[in-house]
Formats: structure tokens, C-alpha cells, sequence
């Protein structure tokens, strides 16, 4: 089969080698948005008179058949055609006949291609934005129920503070906002037009790059040539963003996944998000959370990946670029589905207060309270943390804790402790009287999650 760009060349074509250098199989995504670039570029071409506007015509209402037949499910792609490139001129061809050849007058693939990836990226990301959106919504649901919840707060993944399990999530909260935020921001850079770049150099045609930046919706076009079709920039962004946003996702699923476990027992997943065993019929394994846990390396790789075939890279294009889409494409899917599941699986869980509770009873996180306790009665707190020190090695020692000590043992120790002591040593007390800006105390809690509520609506 002849190439569109075979003019120069006498070889046989080797099936196996067009095979190597086809990206049809994954850059067919890219079908919408290569139709897209072309009615816009065909418009621009027709209004600056570099095609006669019946030419205009002809050609776009060929790419408008062609959109429907792709809405359709119509099209039949083939590696001979190498990219979503060539296989649309070639439908345009079938289409509309010799025509068809006009549409590439003041275009290059290089263009073309880095102009798709703009609008698939640009489009995937605000629907991400909105997804991220979602899960920090179930968040703020979830820990308006459990301001009043009390858990182990750990440093160490030993037990250190009590406090309120919606203190937890909204930390996450936090994360996933500057996750969107990082999202939004990047948008400015993927919303730029290469169009008219051409091959690298620009063109000897009287085109005009601002209209079709404007008829494709870009906020500003790519101000240099040799740049607009070299730079990979904001894909690269957007897998650095992606891997922030996995690496909290994947935190937040290692911890549901301990708290599933026996030894936890601090939430109960709901059916739909859980698993069972082919053969312990007792198991309900946490599958879900730890395929986003798993997926995380995926998009980690994918970073790694690009970074690494942009590194030695001369100006302009090469070919190696063709290697940017499908760690793309498979990084927009996986936090797709990963959002998705999370927002779920949040949503469904049944949150075991008893037990969060209790753990934190039988424990000594309470013991920065009976520090405190005496730091505010004037021991200077480094004095008070030795006494209470020594205190914890003795309840080891004896097998108990610190709200079992006696009054009088108590005022051995200290002559300032009082009967208040106990109520200072109980876990929810210790919690709520965080108070201190961005602390664990209800007030604080309950102020944060009415902020969230605020920037959400
Ligand atoms: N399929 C190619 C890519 O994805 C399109 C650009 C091809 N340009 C070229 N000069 N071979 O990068």
C-alpha cells in the first residue's frame, strides 16, 4: 500500500516494521480530537483564502461524516495508516476524493499531534478536577458523622494522641484539595494552541493561529514554533500531578486496609467493595483499596517513563515522542477508576466507633496529658515529662494504666494533682481540648469542616 508520505521512496514496505511504528492501536483514542483540530484548521485555512471556501466546504463536511461514522462505530482503523493521523486523511480521501489533500496545506503531524493531546489532556483533566471534587465532598459527609469519634492518633504507628476520626479524614481532605488545586493550575499550561507550529519551523502560509486557537477553545497559542511541537511539558506535569495525587490515595488505602484487619477492626468495608477467598470461606479481603495501593506504581512508572524519553532529546521533534500517549491514556484511567472507587468505598464503610474508642483505653496516649496537666500547674514540662516517664515504665511494670493510678499514689508524686486528674486522663476530653488552631478538638474540627462545606458549594 502506497504511504501518504511516500513520494520518496522505492523500498517495500515490511508489515512487521510499519507494525513497530504504528501508534494506531492506543492513538485512536485521540479520533474526536484529531477531527477537532482538523474542522478548525480547515476554517482558518478557508478564511485567510489559502483554500477556496468550496474546498473549505467539501473538506468539512467530509471530517463531519467522518465524526458521525466515529460516533458510530464505523471506522475501521489499519496499522498500514500507521496513526490516528493518517487513518482520518485517509477516510477523507475515501470520503471526498483528491480534495482531501488540501487539509494538511500549512499543517505538519507534529502540529497536528501535540494540538490532540492538548484537547484530550485539557478535557480529562477538568473531568478528573471534577471526580477529585466528589471524593472530597463523600469526605466532608463522612466527617461531619464523626467529629465526636475518638481513635488512636499515631506517630511511629504507635499510638501517640487521641483524636477525632474526622480530624483523620479531613486531613485528607487537605491533600485532595491541593491535589484539584495542582490539577487546576496545570490547566493553564495545557490550554495552549501548537497549532500552526507546523513541522517545527512555522509556515510560508498567511495562516492565522489565534483564530484557531479561538475556534478550539485554547486560552493562548504556543509562542514558539520549535517549542509548541517539542514540548512535552504539560503531560509531564500531569503525570508529576497524578503521582502526588496516588501516592495520597495509596496512603489512605494502606491505612483502610489495616484498619480492616483483625487487629484493628476499626471499619468495616461495605460487600460490594470487598472480596472474598477461593478457599478461607471466613476472609473478606480488602481488594479494592489495595489495587489502588498497586496502581500507584503504575503511574509512579509512567513519570519515570516519560522524564526518561524526554531527557536526551534534541529540538524539535522525534519520533521518540510518539512514546508520551499510552502512559498517559493508562494514567488517566487508573485515577479515573481509582477516584471512583475511593469515593465509594468511603461512602460504604461502616466506621466502628466502640472499637476506635476502646483502643484508645487501654493505652498510654494519654500520657501528654498528665504532663501537661502538671506543666500547667507550673513544673517545667521537660521536669514533667521525666515524671511521667517514669510513671508509664511503673504502670508497665505493675500492668496498668494511668487513669488505674490511685489519688494518693498520685499526690505522692505530686502534691498539685487532684481529683480533676481523671477527668483529664479520659481519652475524649484529651481530644476536644486540642483547641489550638488546626487541632483535633470538636471546635476546630467542626470549624474546618463548615470551611470545606463553604469552598465546596
Ligand atoms: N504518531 C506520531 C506521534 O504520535 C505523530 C507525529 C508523527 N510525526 C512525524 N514526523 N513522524 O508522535
Amino acid at each position: 500500500m502506497k504511504k501518504l508520505w511516500g513520494g520518496r521512496f522505492q523500498g517495500k514496505n515490511e508489515q512487521w516494521i510499519d507494525a513497530f511504528g504504528a501508534s494506531i492501536a492506543f492513538d485512536q483514542e485521540l479520533a474526536p480530537y484529531d477531527i477537532q483540530g482538523s474542522l478548525a484548521h480547515v476554517s482558518m485555512l478557508g478564511k485567510c483564502g489559502i483554500i477556496s471556501k468550496e474546498d473549505m466546504d467539501t473538506i468539512t463536511s467530509g471530517l463531519k461524516r467522518i465524526q458521525d461514522k466515529l460516533a458510530n462505530g464505523e471506522l475501521t482503523f489499519t496499522i498500514e495508516n500507521e496513526d490516528i493521523h493518517l487513518n482520518i486523511e485517509t477516510f477523507l480521501h475515501e470520503e471526498i476524493g483528491p480534495v482531501a489533500g488540501k487539509l494538511h496545506t500549512a499543517r505538519s503531524r507534529n502540529d497536528q499531534v501535540a494540538t490532540d493531546m492538548h484537547l484530550y489532556l485539557k478535557d480529562m483533566v477538568q473531568q478528573l478536577i471534577q471526580k477529585i471534587r466528589h471524593l472530597r465532598t463523600v469526605l466532608v459527609t463522612k466527617a461531619e458523622q464523626h467529629v465526636e469519634t475518638v481513635m488512636p492518633g499515631y506517630t511511629h504507628l504507635q499510638h501517640a494522641q487521641p483524636i477525632s476520626f474526622a480530624h483523620h479524614l479531613m486531613a485528607y481532605y487537605q491533600m485532595l484539595t491541593r491535589d484539584e488545586e495542582r490539577l487546576s493550575e496545570s490547566l493553564k499550561r495545557i490550554d495552549l494552541s501548537p497549532l500552526g507550529c507546523a513541522a517545527l519551523a512555522g509556515t510560508t502560509f498567511p495562516i492565522d493561529r489565534k483564530y484557531t486557537a479561538e475556534l478550539l477553545g485554547f486560552g493562548g497559542i504556543y509562542e514558539n514554533s520549535l517549542d509548541g511541537v517539542s514540548d512535552r511539558d504539560f503531560i509531564l506535569e500531569f503525570l508529576s500531578d497524578s503521582a502526588i495525587l496516588m501516592m495520597h490515595l495509596s496512603r489512605f488505602c494502606e491505612e483502610i486496609i489495616l484498619w480492616c484487619s483483625h487487629e484493628y477492626q476499626f471499619v468495616e468495608l461495605s460487600d460490594t467493595f470487598s472480596t472474598g477467598s477461593s478457599i478461607m470461606p471466613q476472609k473478606k479481603n480488602p481488594d479494592m483499596a489495595e489495587l489502588v495501593r498497586g496502581k500507584t506504581g503504575r503511574v509512579f512508572g509512567q513519570l519515570t517513563g516519560l522524564l526518561t524519553v524526554l531527557k536526551g532529546l534534541p529540538l524539535a521533534y522525534n519520533k521518540d515522542l510518539q512514546e508520551d500517549k499510552e502512559g498517559m491514556f493508562d494514567t488517566v484511567y487508573t485515577l479515573s477508576t481509582s477516584l471512583d472507587i475511593m469515593s465509594g468505598m468511603i461512602d460504604t464503610m461502616t466506621v466502628k466507633t466502640d472499637t476506635m474508642a476502646q483502643s484508645t483505653e487501654k493505652d498510654f496516649s494519654n500520657a501528654t496529658e498528665l504532663a501537661d496537666y502538671l506543666s500547667a500547674k507550673g513544673i517545667p514540662f521537660r521536669q514533667a515529662h521525666e515524671i511521667v516517664g517514669k510513671l508509664v515504665l511503673s504502670c508497665i511494670q505493675r500492668g496498668i494504666y494511668l487513669q488505674d493510678v490511685a489519688l494518693d499514689e498520685y499526690q505522692d508524686i505530686s502534691p498539685l494533682i487532684e481529683e480533676d486528674i481523671y477527668d483529664a486522663l479520659d481519652s475524649y476530653t484529651a481530644m476536644n481540648r486540642r483547641n489550638s488552631l488546626g487541632g483535633t478538638g470538636t471546635e476546630q474540627v467542626r470549624a474546618a469542616i463548615a470551611k470545606a462545606k463553604a469552598d465546596l458549594s
